[in-house]
């Protein structure tokens, strides 16, 4: 898909991973719709990307406030090329200490804000496939917990393969209207989830620039080639 001048939806764009696609998407000549909670930190992202830049307040786990922000997103641009499902957070510690809140929270934004914000993107790929025989790309960030459980990260571990497992349902699902649905699993990365996380960060994590990077290839690729999965970790983690 050519990324100029596509249309582009990425939850949790107001920091991290997801402003940095952000941030290299705009550049790359696309329109990018900007969803999260925080409104001034959408605001701040506004002023340094440009008109390219759309701030739009949503929170992955409300049904309602997806259903709007989509509905919004397509009254005005009229179509949707590329859904990241980026939004996503961590909350850790021995299963019998890890508060049913922290379990719950990290299901409704990680995994069920996946399936929310997909549902309401399918049915306007379906019709652009229709229309212009291609439907868009639908790009699910889980992580290599998503790959690999480890102790003290077992509620993360079980929304990332979850990810993965919807993944690859929707993958071969949506392939035959048009969709292409990538799954990547990225290790460390240096943004803020490990300060909301409330956990040291790794010792030498990749920079937020490679990962969004990998993602706009993928994005990039002809519109008959797939990737499915891909997988990114730092050369040395321990430095
Ligand atoms: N950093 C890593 O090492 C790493 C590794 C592998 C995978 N990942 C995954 O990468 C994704 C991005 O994380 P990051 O590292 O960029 O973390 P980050 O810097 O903390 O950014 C997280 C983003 O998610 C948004 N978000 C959280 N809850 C939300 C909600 N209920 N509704 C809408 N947006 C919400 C936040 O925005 P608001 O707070 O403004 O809503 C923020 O924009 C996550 O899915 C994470 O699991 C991260």
């Amino acid at each position: 898909m050519n990324i100029a001048d596509s249309i582009v939806i990425i939850t949790g764009a107001s920091a991290g991973l997801g402003l940095e696609c952000a941030r290299q998407l705009c550049s790359a000549g696309a329109t990018v719709y900007g969803l999260a909670r925080r409104k001034e930190r959408l605001q701040d992202a506004a002023e340094e990307l440009g008109s390219r830049f759309k701030p739009v307040a949503c929170d992955v786990t409300n049904e309602q406030s997806v259903r709007d922000a989509f509905a919004t997103v397509l009254n005005d641009s009229g179509r949707i090329d590329v859904l990241i499902n980026n939004a996503g957070l961590g909350s850790f510690g021995p299963v019998d200490e890890l508060s049913i809140d922290a379990w719950n929270t990290m299901m409704d934004t990680n995994l069920r804000g996946v399936f929310l914000a997909t549902r309401a993107v399918v049915p306007a790929m379906k019709k652009q496939n229709e229309t212009s025989g291609f439907g868009g790309h639908i790009v699910n960030i889980a992580s290599v917990a998503g790959l690999l459980g480890n102790p003290s990260i077992s509620a993360y571990n079980a929304t990332k393969f979850g990810v993965r497992g919807f993944s690859d349902a929707m993958m071969k699902e949506l392939r035959g209207d048009g969709i292409k649905v990538t799954c990547v699993y990225p290790g460390s990365i240096e943004t803020e989830f490990f300060e909301v996380a409330g956990v040291d960060i790794s010792p030498n994590p990749m920079t937020a620039k490679d990962v969004a990077s990998t993602i706009l290839h993928v994005i990039g690729t002809g519109d008959n080639y797939l990737v499915s999965e891909v997988v990114m970790r730092p050369l040395r983690p321990r430095g």
